[in-house]
């Protein structure tokens, strides 16, 4: 069997599978995040590790006679794991979440040459979260910690280090560092040089599926688990689990409607991110490149519209079941969904919600399923971005929790004019693409397009013509609403 350990944001999920791809047990251990301050999000390291021994344990007890034959990691990308002497943590991780280093990202940019010298240098913005701008704000706010710090990690790069002592981060995760040469796949020495972060902080860094190390003894004794057992690089989050809903070919895309929304496609080149609005990243497969288009307003923006508005608190069930029974196109009623401000297309945090359109005869039914087309309209105007790159839509792989909604995946055949599929792997997230790419290590599968099809397909929904003028006319005023009302917002 192989075992997937993602270290999320709320918690650790432990996966094992077959050599088949099947789901032979799941177990998640949740954690609390910290906001010390508005803005921050922290957590302590050592919340991952229990986390992980639980999850692990949990897995391992419901199939005890299976033999572990790799491990692969995944985790929250962009935070920052600060060490010092003996691989001490100096203080909690700073999470992709947080906004406190605005101010460093802006001083990496112009370090850079502006946009431009550093998309020439990463081929990504560094955008707030990045880890590269938390190295310069513990530099100008921690002084004394950052003197003592010695090496910096991303989450699931700690969790190797306590499973066996190595120091290694991969590809997919150091790309989301703002300080990587993503087209090179190695450090960007120029720009790290220039920006005045000391390169021995930075962990060497290999391919996804390369073996990084074993369970050491103290990781065979903390964790339960087999010593000597290899452990393979493995990826960040957003990156692997693209692999792990079965995409890595041309004409896939893979979207994840959570709290935020993710559209993903692998590349087989690293083409140009036009003005850094995408996030190019190295992809866990060695020959392929990563694309994806995060919306910060998907799940979320049903959370909150079910929480503020709907009175009798409804389930989401109930609210999609309502919304089923208003037509394509809401009645001519659209959404805007930048209820946090907007990461893509749109790079602007004063972008703002609305329904547009509103008349009396609307109902709570088409108030619903404009929301939910309007978070699909979200993934079509970051397509959008993406078409020029050569990346089509001939199959959708759906994931997230929105993805359980029938109608939400119909919405998005209806607009994309393409199939949209649920895989098995796909519900597992994250921890099913480590698995993959664990197999991928220890030759389970020859390359990564076999890993991606050992996904069994749950249900599919089909594009229904009739819908595709109307969701064509809706979007060319989708894409209207925000240069129109963009000032209005600031
Ligand atoms: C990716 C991103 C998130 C985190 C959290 O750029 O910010 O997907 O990896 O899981």
């Amino acid at each position: 069997a192989l075992l997937g350990i993602d270290i999320g944001t709320s918690g650790c999920k432990a996966l094992l599978i077959g050599t088949d791809g099947a789901v032979i047990a799941a177990e998640t251990a949740t954690y609390p995040l910290s906001q010390p301050r508005p803005g921050w999000t922290e957590q302590d390291p050592e919340l991952w590790i229990n986390g992980a021994r639980q999850a692990v344990a949990r897995a391992v007890a419901r199939a005890p006679a299976v033999e572990i034959l790799c491990i692969g990691l995944s985790g929250q990308m962009h935070g920052l794991t600060p060490l010092g002497a003996d691989h001490r943590v100096l203080r909690p991780a700073i999470l992709w979440n947080d906004q406190r280093n605005g101010a460093e990202c802006a001083a990496i940019t112009e370090a850079a040459g502006g946009l431009e010298g550093l998309l020439a240098a990463t081929n990504n913005r560094m955008l707030i979260g990045y880890t590269g701008g938390k190295i310069l704000w513990m530099q100008g706010h921690e002084p004394d910690l950052f003197a003592r710090m010695t090496l910096m990690l991303n989450p699931k790069d700690y969790l190797r280090l306590r499973l066996t002592g190595e120091v290694a981060s991969e590809v997919s995760d150091a790309s989301g560092t703002g300080l990587f040469d993503v087209r090179r796949r190695q450090w960007a020495t120029g720009l790290i040089e220039t920006a005045g972060i000391d390169p021995d902080l930075l962990p060497p860094v290999f391919e996804s599926q390369q073996i990084t190390g074993r369970v050491s003894a103290a990781g065979a004794s903390l964790f339960g688990l087999p010593k000597g057992v290899p452990v393979a690089g493995g990826g960040g989050d957003s990156v692997i689990q693209t692999i792990g809903s079965g995409v890595i070919g041309p004409g896939e895309l893979q979207t994840t409607i959570g709290t935020a929304g993710i559209l993903a496609a692998a590349l087989d080149a690293p083409q140009d991110n036009p003005d850094g609005k995408l996030q190019v990243f190295c992809n866990v497969a060695a020959d392929k490149w990563h694309c994806m288009g995060v919306s910060l307003n998907a799940g979320g923006a049903m959370g909150w519209y079910r929480d503020t508005l709907c009175a009798d608190a409804p389930s989401f069930e109930t609210l999609a079941a309502e919304a089923a029974e208003s037509p394509a196109g809401a009645r001519g009623l659209l959404f805007l969904p930048y209820l946090n401000g907007e990461r893509c297309p749109h790079p602007d945090p004063s972008a703002r919600g609305a329904f547009i359109g509103l008349t009396a005869r609307h109902r709570r039914a088409d108030l619903t399923r404009a929301l939910m087309e309007g978070v699909v309209h979200a993934f079509a105007d970051m397509h959008a971005l993406m078409r020029p790159m050569g990346i089509d839509g001939r199959v959708i792989k759906a994931s997230g929790g929105g993805a359980r909604s029938a109608l939400w995946r119909q919405i998005q055949a209806d607009m994309f004019g393409c199939d949209v599929v649920t895989t098995e792997g796909a519900a597992e997230g994250a921890a099913f693409g480590a698995a993959l790419v664990a197999g991928l290590a220890v030759g389970v599968w020859p390359d990564a397009a076999t890993a991606a099809q050992s996904c069994r397909a749950l249900t599919r929904e089909r594009p229904d013509p009739q819908t595709a003028a109307v969701h064509t006319r809706a979007h060319a005023i989708y894409r209207g609403l925000y240069p129109a009302l963009s000032d209005s917002f600031a």
